[in-house]
């Protein structure tokens, strides 16, 4: 069955519905989880906020993420490598501080009593008290310049058991954010 197009065209939308400045899109539709981005170079380790970032692949798991003008974008370029981590909504305040100051001026690592743990693979560090910690790979780095998109190649995931009931934060910009809530299961074909 398909929906006719009434004639006249579709009804207008109702005096509920107000236009979104352009501007303000990304904050309808920003995926979540609000993750931490690290990364190592010359010997000191960093750390950064993200919330534009999407998966790309199941297998293997690919993952775009738009990172510009910042310490992590040039060690990102020198090194090809980072870890993507999960933090859990008990650290928000700490995820949004890290999002407004750079590891150009401080130790971020440091400042906020994150704890920097070795990773198998890449040299950037895991984050401790992350739900989960990714270990990335840049694999495709054409659109950089046009939009700061790097595709990452995850090539080593880690879970904390003992955070498996934590929750996410979600950006919904400036300082707002929302925390995951009840979770759903339902019929889908879709894995
Ligand atoms: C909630 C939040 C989300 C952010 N998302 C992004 C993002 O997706 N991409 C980006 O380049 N910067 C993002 N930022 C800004 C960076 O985290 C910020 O520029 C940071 O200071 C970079 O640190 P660095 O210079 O140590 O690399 C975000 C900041 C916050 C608070």
């Amino acid at each position: 069955m398909t929906t006719l197009v009434p004639q006249g065209g579709f009804p207008p939308v109702p005096t509920s519905f107000e236009e979104v400045p352009l501007n303000e899109v990304y904050r309808l539709i920003e995926p979540g989880p609000v993750v931490l981005l690290t990364t190592a170079r010359g010997g000191r380790a960093n750390v950064m906020t993200l919330s534009w970032h999407m998966m790309v692949d199941f297998t293997p798991p690919l993952l775009a993420c738009v990172v510009a003008g910042c310490l992590s974008s040039q060690a990102l370029d020198e090194t090809g490598e980072c870890v993507v981590a999960i933090p859990p909504a008990g650290i928000a305040r700490a995820v949004v501080a890290i999002g407004n100051e750079s590891g150009r001026r401080l130790d971020k690592f440091a400042e906020h009593g994150l704890t920097p743990l070795r990773a198998a693979i890449v040299g950037a560090p895991l984050v401790g008290e992350c739900i989960a910690n990714l270990e990335c790979r840049v694999v495709d780095e054409t659109l950089v310049e046009k939009y700061g998109l790097r595709v990452l190649q995850v090539v080593k995931a880690w879970r904390d058991q003992a955070r498996r009931d934590a929750k996410t934060i979600h950006h919904q910009g400036y300082g707002t954010f929302a925390v995951d809530g009840r979770t759903l299961h339902l019929p889908s074909k879709m894995p």
